[in-house]
């Protein structure tokens, strides 16, 4: 029954020694109809005869690179042949449709990006009948599903879902979960990412964005027709406890020749996705990847090589050494201390001024019933989110656990913080305080029962959306916040990441701006490179991105793109059929410029909206999210337009001839910003 071939090869262990490669041990035993199919990649060195498409590319390193870090872009991955998922035919043959086989799947990967914890989209382990992916689309879509194909039986696509973006039009349960997913983007169950302890029993979350190497394993059971899927991090074995589990009988779903493989994708927030090792079975259990051979993910390079092997070493030796005993009890003295010290508050003396803002690691902890899992209440892009009731005060507030890595730019960060919390405004969420780790800052911020506006905008779900008269307050509400936080206060406070979720909801559907200042954190003296990664690609002014300058205006154009975004429902960026990049802002100009206002009209309103306010708004948003910068109107003047004390310009169309989608056609970022850099010596505008 099994075929498992273990290849050693005493001239590729030569090799690997004399050329420093690890040559990779892939072994693809053909099937005999009676025993399993199966393969194993324990690294991708020196592997050629995958079907790649996209931006899939096996690195000189030996890495299966899914996507390269471009926005909106996708790329697959397939073992060549395909495999027999059917239990082989009678020799009477007949009409019946053959049961599928148990199959096992394993595969290690991770996704690495520029700021840790910030990234997007994400990874699918697929079985499909074809190789050829290519109507799949980027972004929301995971590169293998398309809006008319989503949720088609025909598609007999079988997949397991690593998604690092919330899409409420899915019904995703957060920013980092693991779904599985029968020819629909709608998982069939889901499960924030993480595994069950097998010796507590206790849930521990994993962030998928977080730059680690994780393994994950999918097992599907013909007689059960149950699916399990675990996830753990490298080096602990394979939990017992299952994370996402559906009952289903791919019997209708997998087809009898499948093809297995990877396809990843990217939006707006760019990630980039590998592969470091896959093994599959069918009709038997997957073999086992030899985590030795595994290459190291980039940005890791501070971790041995060692540290891929199982952390549960037994030591059998027959005679212990008192050194080695020794050393051991060294070494876990000083893991517990260095654990220990992440969890101690750091107070400095330069943070003495900002006291008042100061709170207790120890309240936070009972506050939030130590960051207990049901009083999560989202994970944004900087990090996890909790709800919270202050002990001393029983306000209730939400916590927000941001990791940093470096101490740089903390002291100004959380003079910043400091200084955030004098700011009060209605349509501000309001800062109460923070506290400092060694490698986390906890802020604490006054509690929005009605969550964020993007959950309103997307779900397609029978939950209620907002009305326009909602909608016109809440655009009016954020840009009286902005413009508060640009021309009212003491300082001038650029907010960096004006987006939907961005914005909560108070008791009263009144929107408030909240996560001031945080972009700052992860753009501070960074890389232009960095910056285009932090920031949300549909909402960044051309100038942020070729300079990497924020200012006023740039949260102008970004406020722009959320004017339409709120009116029209859309997303700034969205990908067509071809997998052109539709870009918000041409989509609505062209419209209004034939007179066809309610064309854009998000269709949930059913039409009842107040169509001049709802013109001015659109107006507005095109001029806001003008490509050049000395179009755009100040806070001030927003708001003078919103509340009819000033007329808007009349637009000449002149102003819009050139569109910013004919700069991004098919090019990637990078030519944007070169293109950009022409065309700023161009006089256009005024
Ligand atoms: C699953 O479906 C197939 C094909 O319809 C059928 O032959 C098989 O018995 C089913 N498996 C179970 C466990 O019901
Ligand atoms: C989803 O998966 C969990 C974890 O395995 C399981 O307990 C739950 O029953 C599953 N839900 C459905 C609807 O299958
Ligand atoms: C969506 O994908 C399906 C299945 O791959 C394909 O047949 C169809 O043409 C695609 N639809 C569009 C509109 O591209």
């Amino acid at each position: 029954m099994q075929h498992m071939v273990k290849p050693v090869c005493i001239l590729c262990l030569q090799c690997s020694l004399l050329y420093g490669v690890h040559l990779a041990a892939a072994v693809a035993s053909a099937g005999d109809g009676n025993g399993g199919d199966q393969f194993a990649y324990s690294g991708f060195a020196g592997v050629k005869d995958l079907t790649l498409d996209g931006t899939a590319m096996v690195t000189p390193d030996g890495l299966l690179e899914l996507t390269n870090g471009k926005p909106q872009v996708k790329g697959h991955a397939f073992h060549p042949t395909p495999l027999r998922f059917e239990e082989s035919s009678s020799p009477e043959g007949g009409e019946k449709k053959a049961a599928v086989r148990s199959f096992s799947a394993s595969f290690v990967f991770g996704i690495v990006t520029a700021s840790p914890g910030v990234g997007g989209h994400g990874i699918a382990l697929v079985i499909t009948p074809t190789k050829d992916l290519s109507s799949g689309l980027a972004s929301t879509y995971l590169g293998f599903l398309n809006r008319s194909s989503n949720g088609d039986n025909r598609n007999h696509i079988f997949a397991v879902e690593l998604d690092t973006i919330q899409s409420p039009e899915f019904s995703d349960i957060d920013d980092n979960h693991v779904g599985i997913d029968i020819n629909s983007l709608v998982s069939s169950n889901a499960s924030d990412a993480g595994y069950y302890d097998d010796n507590t029993g206790e849930f521990k979350s994993l962030t998928l964005v977080s730059g680690k190497a994780m393994q994950v394993w999918v097992d599907y059971d013909d007689d059960a027709t149950q699916i399990d899927v675990r996830l753990a991090p490298v080096g602990i074995k394979k939990p017992m406890k299952p994370l996402v589990s559906t009952r289903f009988n791919l019997s209708t779903v997998i087809t009898d020749e499948a093809y297995v493989g990877f396809s990843a994708s990217i939006g707006t927030m760019t990630s980039q996705h590998y592969v470091l090792g896959w093994s599959f079975g069918v009709g038997t259990q997957a073999p086992a990847i030899d985590m030795d051979k595994l290459s190291r993910l980039p940005g890791t390079g501070r971790r041995s090589k060692k540290s891929y092997r199982p952390k549960t070493i037994v030591i059998a030796l027959p005679i212990v050494s008192v050194v080695l005993v020794i050393a051991v009890a060294a070494g876990v003295f000083l893991l517990i201390k260095r654990k220990f010290q992440r969890y101690v508050e750091l107070r400095e003396d330069w943070e003495l001024e900002f006291g008042a803002h100061r709170l207790s690691y120890k309240d936070l902890l009972q506050a939030t019933e130590r960051f207990n899992n049901k009083n999560l209440l989202g994970i944004g892009g900087f990090g996890r989110v909790y709800k919270g009731v202050l002990p001393t005060s029983s306000s209730e507030v939400a916590v927000k656990r941001v990791s940093h890595d470096s101490r740089q730019g903390i002291k100004e960060f959380v003079a910043e913080v400091a200084s955030i919390g004098r700011l009060r405004h209605r349509n501000l969420v309001q800062l109460f305080g923070y506290c400092r780790l060694k490698e986390e800052l906890l802020l604490v911020y006054d509690y929005m029962p009605n969550g964020s506006l993007d959950k309103y905008l997307y779900s397609h779900d029978d939950k209620p959306t907002l009305n326009w008269a909602q909608r016109f307050q809440i655009i009016k509400g954020i840009a009286s916040g902005l413009l508060y936080l640009h021309e009212e206060w003491e300082q001038i406070v650029i907010h960096r990441d004006i987006k939907p979720s961005n914005v909560l909801l108070d008791n009263d559907m009144n929107g408030r701006l909240g996560d001031f200042g945080l972009a700052r954190l992860y753009n501070r003296d960074t890389e232009l490179q960095t910056t285009v990664v932090a920031g949300t690609f549909g909402y960044m002014a051309p100038e942020l991105a070729l300079t990497g300058k924020a200012s006023p205006l740039t949260d102008v154009f970004a406020f722009g793109a959320f004017l339409l975004e709120v009116t029209s429902g859309r997303r700034p960026v969205e990908q067509d059929i071809e997998g052109h990049r539709l870009l918000l802002t041409d989509w609505v100009f062209e419209n209004c410029s034939k007179e066809q206002i309610l064309a854009v009209i998000d269709p949930r309103l059913n039409g009842n909206i107040n169509i001049s306010e709802a013109s001015l708004v659109l107006k507005l948003g095109l001029l806001c999210s003008h490509p050049m910068s000395n179009v755009r109107p100040t806070m001030r003047q927003v708001v003078q337009y919103l509340n009819g004390d000033m007329p808007l310009p009349e637009m000449s169309p002149m102003r819009f001839t050139f569109s910013l989608s004919a700069l991004m056609q098919n090019q990637g970022f990078d030519s944007l910003l070169k293109s950009l850099g022409t065309i700023s010596t161009l006089s256009i505008g005024r």
